[in-house]
């Protein structure tokens, strides 16, 4: 495994110099081509940023509600995925946020395609941007950004305990940061735990959270608010456990 990032580590290296080496040559200035600005990343990761939430970092799903997507290539073919990526079914939330060449690096890791070690050069993201990415993949399916916003997909069923979480702008002033990362660690209620996401990526919600303060916030006071419990992390439906 560690060989592994090893050789992908080098490979990207030398991609992106190879870019920038390219572009000085084809432009004849040294000024940085935007592609060097492009990040490399695999399919692996993509899924695990968008999709591992609901089916598992290791495609297992969660049955029923989540399904296994380990033999998907012989029941879906690669542009019926790509559709229900865009559009979303049931209790998948529609992702067309991600790009083509972002949903088609998925798709070539769900096929078994190289995912570990293929790269695919995407935009580049700011911590906010990539808040707003993994918001939109992750969490939009429960929560509204801003009150201002139609009520999300899955409020109201079994997978949000009969009823709507929290708006989550205002969300930052709520939580202190360590607070955040708590919640986002166990997950409260029938909220999923976030664990596979690192530091970073989740300190990159946090950061876009903070541009949602003051833009349709929750009107009433929300269960964090009710309870410091969750603050820790835990729960506070159904006796606290978690
Ligand atoms: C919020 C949870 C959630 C997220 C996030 C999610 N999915 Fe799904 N996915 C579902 C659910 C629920 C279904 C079953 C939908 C149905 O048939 O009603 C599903 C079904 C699928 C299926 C069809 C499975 C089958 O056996 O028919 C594919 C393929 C799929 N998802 C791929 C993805 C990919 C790729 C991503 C990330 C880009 C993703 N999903 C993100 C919840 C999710
Ligand atoms: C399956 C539904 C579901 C998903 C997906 C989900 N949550 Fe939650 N979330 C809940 C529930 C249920 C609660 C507890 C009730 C409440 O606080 O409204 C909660 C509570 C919270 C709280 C405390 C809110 C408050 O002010 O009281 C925060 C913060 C939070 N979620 C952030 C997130 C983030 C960030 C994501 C995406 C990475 C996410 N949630 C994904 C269901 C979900």
């Amino acid at each position: 495994m560690k060989t592994k990032n090893m050789i992908l580590g080098s490979l990207i290296l030398s991609i992106v110099f190879i870019t920038s080496i390219s572009s000085r040559n084809d432009n004849n200035s040294v000024s940085i081509s935007p592609k060097v600005q492009d990040t490399l990343i695999t399919g692996q990761e993509l899924f695990r940023l968008n999709c591992a939430g609901c089916h598992g970092t290791d495609l297992g799903g969660n049955p029923p509600n989540y399904p296994a997507l380990t033999d998907i290539k012989d029941k879906l073919t690669k542009e019926e995925i790509r559709i229900q990526i865009k559009k979303g079914k049931g209790m998948m939330p529609p992702m067309s946020h991600l790009s083509d060449n972002e949903i088609n690096a998925i798709v070539n890791y769900l096929f078994g395609e190289n995912g570990n070690e293929q790269v695919t050069m995407v935009a580049a993201l700011s911590p906010i941007e990539q808040g707003e990415m993994l918001f939109k993949s992750n969490c939009a399916g429960c929560h509204r950004a801003s009150s201002n916003d139609p009520k999300p997909q899955n409020s109201g069923t079994q997978m949000c305990s009969m009823m709507e979480p929290a708006v989550l702008a205002g969300a930052s002033k709520r939580f202190t940061k360590e607070e955040f990362l708590n919640i986002l660690e166990t997950g409260p209620c029938y909220m999923p735990s976030f664990s596979y996401l690192n530091k970073e990526e989740k300190e990159a919600l946090y950061a876009y959270l903070k541009t949602l303060e003051g833009k349709g916030e929750a009107k009433r006071p929300t269960m964090g608010e009710k309870c410091p419990m969750i603050k820790k992390g835990r729960s506070c439906c159904g006796g606290g456990q978690n």
